[in-house]
């Protein structure tokens, strides 16, 4: 039997003729049509999709194809052309990535969300988005080490300038931006590692006031602690690798914002391909799920951590939004305070800092937050280790300053652990 026959008997031919005929064609291949085809043929073209028909499955799935096909290249068309909703090609959208990207929209209360493939990647989306060559940018002197550094350094090479405030002085942030008329103002909702707390809501209104867009990264304090958008920042920005992921395997950012900056960020997007990888958008949808769980058992794991610090002299002081006398209350929804806190161990420096960490059993010295499991990390050898020892010291930031990220566990065991680990510390 010659191709052609086999093609005929298998309706392959059929179906070829009526897609040059531009008729609508069934996808995938059915499995007659494989039938006629060589092995290495089929071995590249069976089992290409999933059949579910009606069934809708409990738990969204994992896409992860490069690019998309239509029957007709007309719908292919359509959909490049935007006349049609769709998905072409994962670097412009993902099923899986879409999937979360509605779910955090939902959570934030924001028309749209975009997912990048890490936290930084998702800041400099949206400082670019709304800062030109030639604007100026005004943002909080405390905010993350690499964030200074991309403002500080590669934006300002880029020609957007920035200017590094002290964002709880607030009468001086409203004449620096009514002198300077910014694009916008940045901050964070809560400052690493000394916990201090930015006033959300009256930032926001010296940005309107000014005609400045308000960017908060709101990482420590997550949506179920401070309602950044409800508060007026006009975009919230996450490292979802911390709360929002909440199990210390994935890398990830989210912007969530309104349908024009979303817009924006999309099409940037489409040039830069700064997104999100459908795996690690599934881990951080699942993560999702129980992100409210995490951060409400948390909170309450820091604060009974800090109830504990606070009677310990061991602790010279103690950071944490809950000890800061002037807290703007309203947001800090249910009174919670967040998962984060640092202290100073009393005498110590690098040494002791050191053998406290190594020491430590259940919790886990590491470069990160926002996990279930507990974490510490040492600010002046890690976050804030490009600083000058003059620096550290203006900031505020001791050598014998420690950072807590409070897991899920028992707190009574975190605390145990904490305690024989400033025994073992400060033993010599
Ligand atoms: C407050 C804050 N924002 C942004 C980032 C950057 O996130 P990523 O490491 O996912 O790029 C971090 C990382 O630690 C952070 O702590």
């Amino acid at each position: 039997m010659t191709l052609l026959d086999s093609m005929e008997r298998t309706g392959y031919r059929q179906a070829f003729s009526n897609l040059i005929e531009g008729r609508r064609v069934t996808m995938p291949l059915t499995r007659s049509e494989l039938d006629a085809m060589q092995p290495s043929s089929r071995s590249i073209h069976a089992g290409s999709t999933v059949r579910l028909g009606d069934a809708q499955p409990t738990a969204p799935p994992i896409h992860v194809a490069t690019a998309f096909t239509y029957p007709t290249t007309d719908e292919l068309d359509a959909v490049f052309a935007d006349n049609s909703s769709g998905y072409v090609y994962s670097r412009f959208g993902n099923p899986t990535v879409n999937a979360l990207e509605e779910a955090v929209a939902a959570i934030e209360g924001t028309d749209a969300a975009v997912a990048y493939g890490s936290g930084m990647a998702a800041i400099h989306g949206i400082v670019a988005a709304i800062a030109r060559p030639g604007s100026t940018v005004i943002a909080s002197r405390d905010v993350y080490g690499a964030t200074h550094a991309l403002l500080g350094g590669y934006l300002a090479d880029n020609g957007v300038k920035t200017i590094f405030v002290d964002i709880r002085d607030l009468d001086g942030l409203g004449s620096l931006a009514r002198e300077h008329q910014p694009a916008l103002i940045f901050a964070e909702t809560v400052s690493n590692p000394l916990m201090r707390v930015a006033n959300v809501r009256r930032i926001a209104a010296i940005a309107h006031a000014a005609g400045a867009k308000f960017v908060l990264d709101n990482t420590f304090a997550t949506p179920i602690v401070t309602r950044a958008v409800a508060l007026g920042a006009d975009a919230v920005v996450y490292s979802s690798t911390k709360h929002y992921g909440g199990h210390g395997d994935t890398t990830g950012g989210l912007v969530a914002t309104s349908n024009d900056i979303a817009h924006k960020l999309r099409e940037q997007n489409k040039l830069i391909g700064a997104i999100a990888a459908p795996f690690d958008a599934w881990l951080v949808l699942r993560g999702l799920r129980t992100l409210d769980l995490r951060v409400r058992k948390q909170s309450a794991n820091a604060a009974e951590l800090v109830a504990w610090l606070e009677r310990d002299d061991r602790a010279e002081s103690v950071n944490y939004p809950g000890l800061q006398s002037d807290l703007p209350t309203d947001q800090f929804c249910d009174g919670l305070h967040g998962t984060m806190l640092s202290f100073e161990i009393l005498g110590a420096g690098r040494d002791e800092v050191f053998r406290f960490q190594d020491a430590l059993r259940l919790i886990q010295p590491a470069t990160t937050l926002g996990d279930i499991g507990s974490l510490v990390l040492h600010p002046a050898t890690s976050s804030h280790r490009g600083l000058t020892p003059g620096q550290r010291v203006e900031i505020g930031i001791a050598d014998g300053l420690v950072r807590v990220s409070a897991g899920i566990e028992d707190a009574r065991d975190i605390i145990a652990d904490l305690d024989q680990a400033l025994n073992v510390a400060l033993a010599r």
